[in-house]
C-alpha cells in the first residue's frame, strides 16, 4: 500500500537539491522530478491561487495534507470507475461550490485515472483553467501525466471523450513511489522498458544494469528513471503534441495488442503495463521477422521484462483478441498500423504489415 515515508515530513530542503527541472521547446509543461516536492510546490510556481485538489480514496488521505494550501478537495473512487462523465460532473459541482472561477487551478493528485479525469475537468471548466499534475504512481510519472491527454471513458469504450490540455507543471515526487504496491509499480516499469526499446537503446542498457536498485526503489535510481523517461516523453510530445505527424504514435509501441488484451479481459485480468509488455514482445518478434531486430535483441527484451516480473507474451487465442484489434483506431481497411522496434534506433509506425504475419507472430508468442 501507499504510505508516506519519513522523508516526506522532513524539513524543507533548499530548492535545487536532488531535483531535475525539465522543459522542452515550445511544449508548455515544466516537469520537476525530485523528492519531498509536494509540500513546496510554490517554491516553483511562485505565489499563486490555492489549487482545487482532485485525488482518489488512497492518495487524498495519504498525500493531500502535504500540499501547502488548497481551495477544496474532491475524491474520486479508485480505478476506471473514476474516469466517467458522471464523476466529472460531480467535480464540476464541487468546483462551483468552492467558487473556482476562470483564474482557478486544478491540481491532480494521483495516478492516471485521477490525472485524466481532473485534467478533463480543467480542460472544460469555464472553457479551460490551469492544471497542475502531481502524479503519485510510476506509470503516471513516466507517461500519462506528461503530454496533455485528458479524458474519460463512456459505456461504449475507453477514452472516447477527451481533450488535449497540458499541465503547466508536473511535480513527480519519487517519495510517493517507494511504497507503491509491487503490481502497480511494475505497470510503470513496462512503460520505462518501452522507452528503452522504442526511443533509446542506451536507456535499455541502463535499465538492465540498474534493475536491482530499481526494484529496491533506491531513491537516486528512481530520480534517474523518472527524469530520463520524462525527458523522452517531453521530446516526443513537443515534436507532435496532437499525434499528427506519427512521432507521438511511437509511444504506442506494444499498445495495439496490449489494448486488445486489456479489453478482452474486461480491463480486469490484464493491467495496462502487463498488457503493453506482452504487446511489446509480439512487436519485437514481428520486428525480428521483418529483419529490424536480431534474435539477441528479442532475448534481451524478454530478459528485462522477466526481471521486472512482466509478462513476455499473451495468453488469449488470436480469435479472442481479433475483434478488439479490429476496433483499434489505427486499424484501417483490415490492415493494422503497428509500431515496430528497430535495432539501435527509435521505433517506427508501419502500415504495411499483413494481418496473417501479425497472426503468426502472435501465435508464436503465446
Ligand atoms: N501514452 C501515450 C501518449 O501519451 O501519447
Amino acid at each position: 500500500m501507499y504510505a508516506p515515508s519519513g522523508q516526506m515530513t522532513a524539513a524543507k530542503p533548499p530548492v535545487g537539491e536532488n531535483e531535475i527541472v525539465l522543459r522542452t521547446g515550445e511544449f508548455p509543461t515544466t516537469v520537476v522530478v525530485g523528492k519531498g516536492l509536494l509540500f513546496r510546490i510554490s517554491d516553483f510556481t511562485g505565489k499563486t491561487e490555492a489549487p482545487f485538489v482532485v485525488a482518489d480514496e488512497i492518495t487524498g488521505p495519504l498525500f493531500a495534507d502535504f500540499l501547502e494550501q488548497r481551495k477544496g478537495l474532491f475524491t474520486l473512487p479508485r480505478g476506471e470507475e473514476g474516469k466517467s462523465l458522471p464523476r466529472v460532473s460531480a467535480i464540476y459541482s464541487a468546483l462551483a461550490k468552492s467558487q473556482v472561477d476562470r483564474s482557478g487551478i486544478i491540481l491532480a493528485l494521483g495516478g492516471g485515472v485521477v490525472g485524466d479525469a481532473a485534467g478533463f475537468a480543467a480542460a472544460t471548466w469555464m472553457r479551460g483553467i490551469r492544471l497542475l499534475q502531481c502524479p503519485t504512481t510510476l506509470l503516471a510519472q513516466v507517461d500519462s501525466a506528461i503530454g496533455g491527454k485528458t479524458g474519460v471513458n463512456l459505456p461504449e469504450g475507453k477514452n472516447l471523450v477527451g481533450a488535449f490540455h497540458p499541465a503547466e507543471w508536473v511535480f513527480s515526487d519519487v517519495e510517493c513511489l517507494r511504497s507503491q504496491e509491487e503490481e502497480d509499480f511494475r505497470q510503470g516499469l513496462a512503460e520505462a522498458v518501452k522507452y528503452g526499446i522504442g526511443e533509446n537503446w542506451n536507456f535499455l542498457s541502463w535499465l538492465e544494469e540498474n534493475a536491482g536498485p530499481i526494484l529496491r526503489r533506491e531513491c537516486c535510481v528512481l530520480l534517474r528513471l523518472v527524469s530520463e523517461c520524462s525527458r523522452m516523453k517531453l521530446a516526443v510530445v513537443s515534436e507532435d503534441e496532437r499525434e499528427q505527424s506519427g512521432s507521438r504514435a511511437r509511444l504506442n509501441l506494444g499498445h495495439t495488442v496490449g489494448h486488445a488484451l486489456e479489453a478482452v479481459s474486461g480491463y480486469k485480468r490484464w493491467k495496462h503495463g502487463d498488457a503493453v509488455a506482452a504487446g511489446m514482445m509480439v512487436a519485437a518478434r514481428l520486428a525480428a521477422r521483418l529483419g529490424e531486430l536480431g534474435e539477441e535483441e528479442c532475448l534481451r527484451i524478454g530478459r528485462i521484462l522477466s526481471r521486472f516480473s512482466l509478462p513476455t507474451g499473451p495468453d488469449r487465442p488470436w480469435e479472442d483478441i481479433l475483434p478488439f484489434l479490429a476496433r483499434d483506431k489505427k486499424f484501417t481497411g483490415g490492415v493494422p498500423s503497428l509500431v515496430i522496434p528497430r535495432k539501435n534506433t527509435s521505433c517506427t509506425l508501419r502500415s504495411d504489415i499483413p494481418l496473417p504475419l501479425l497472426r503468426e507472430t502472435y501465435e508464436e508468442s503465446l
